[in-house]
């Protein structure tokens, strides 16, 4: 296991923001909560390159499944998605496409790595002229974020991509319980992971899962050994799937689920979510959109997260006039 720098304050006892920012009062946690958290600094660079040797593009088809349709949302000053918090988007090329693809949308992206942080940053504001002032970085452990985090309004969208694989079962039925506090009804969370499916794929997807926690092992000191329950603790939470694609022989999974409070259940009307995802059920049935899988695997040369303009346009305040 490779610890967080011992030196240096432990990212589980304070939240501290990163640029750019936003009064944010830092959170102090009881020394009793303290544990190792993985370190994702090391990888942060070449960590893009890595899933492309070992996925091709496969990991980021299956990120940006539903993009197209959170921009549809998203594309004017109706746009139902204001307040997005995304957890553990590592080196930010989901953060960078959302922010591009939703020109209103305000971000909120937490993560323990700081040099994750710098090249999520840097991303997200090549990715659109207005993206600076639209995102805040916080340098913090997911976890203390959600349970402390009082000051925010609730946020319409929350995003955890192969970020819900770091967590032990009894943290992930916290944080979903937690972020319930942050959701109204019809919040989106959008999560991507592995999956075990069942049959013929079975074995290997067990196979590539255990090899791939070995890896992050040795790699960041993550401890975590086998894929929690996420639909479990979501279900638990209040929020219920909405849509699921599945890909890669069944082994990876992109969701869609919205809360839905027990009071708020009978006004709950999917339809309005997602004009083109509707009419599925919780045991997601196949995924119409599709989502053709490589012939090979293949490095990306442009970095697909990052959305260029063309041509690109000039600054401006991102608040459509209409819709003040
Ligand atoms: C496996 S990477 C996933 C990165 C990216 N979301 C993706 O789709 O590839 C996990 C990320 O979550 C961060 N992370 C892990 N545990 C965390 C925690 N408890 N709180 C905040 N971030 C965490 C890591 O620093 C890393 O950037």
């Amino acid at each position: 296991m490779i610890p967080v720098n011992p030196s240096a304050p432990h990212p589980f006892t304070t939240l501290r923001q990163t640029a750019p920012t936003e009064s944010d009062v830092p959170v102090a946690l009881p020394t009793s909560q303290k544990k190792i958290a993985p370190n994702f600094d090391p990888i942060a660079r070449p960590y893009r390159w890595m899933e492309a040797l070992t996925f091709g593009r496969a990991l980021a088809r299956c990120r940006n499944h539903f993009l197209p349709q959170l921009a549809n949302l998203n594309s004017d000053c109706n746009s139902t998605i204001r307040n997005a918090l995304l957890f553990g988007d590592g080196d930010g090329r989901f953060t960078a496409a959302l922010l591009a693809a939703s020109p209103h949308l305000h971000a909120d992206a937490v993560d323990l790595s700081p040099a994750m942080l710098r090249l999520l940053t840097r991303r997200a504001h090549a990715a659109h002229p207005t993206a600076a002032a639209r995102l805040r970085t916080h340098h913090a452990d997911a976890l203390a974020f959600a349970k402390n985090r009082t000051s925010h309004p609730a946020y319409d969208l929350i995003v955890t991509h192969f970020f819900l694989d770091c967590l032990t079962q009894p943290e992930l039925d916290a944080l979903s319980r937690n972020l319930a506090h942050h959701a109204q009804p019809q919040t989106l969370w959008l999560l991507s992971d592995f999956r075990i499916p069942t049959g013929p794929m079975r074995l290997p997807a067990r196979a590539l899962v255990r090899s791939l926690y070995l890896a992050f092992r040795l790699l960041t000191g993550l401890r975590i050994t086998r894929l929690p329950d996420h639909a479990a603790a979501l279900t638990a939470a209040g929020f219920t799937r909405i849509a699921q694609h599945h890909s890669l022989a069944g082994m990876l999974t992109a969701e869609l689920w919205a809360f839905t409070p027990k009071a708020a259940q009978p006004a709950y009307t999917p339809a309005m979510l997602l004009p083109t995802q509707r009419a599925r059920d919780a045991a997601g049935p196949p995924d119409p959109v599709p989502n053709p899988e490589p012939a090979s695997p293949s490095l990306p040369e442009p970095d697909p997260g990052v959305f260029r303009p063309d041509p690109p346009a000039p600054p401006q305040d991102d608040r459509n006039p209409a819709c003040a």
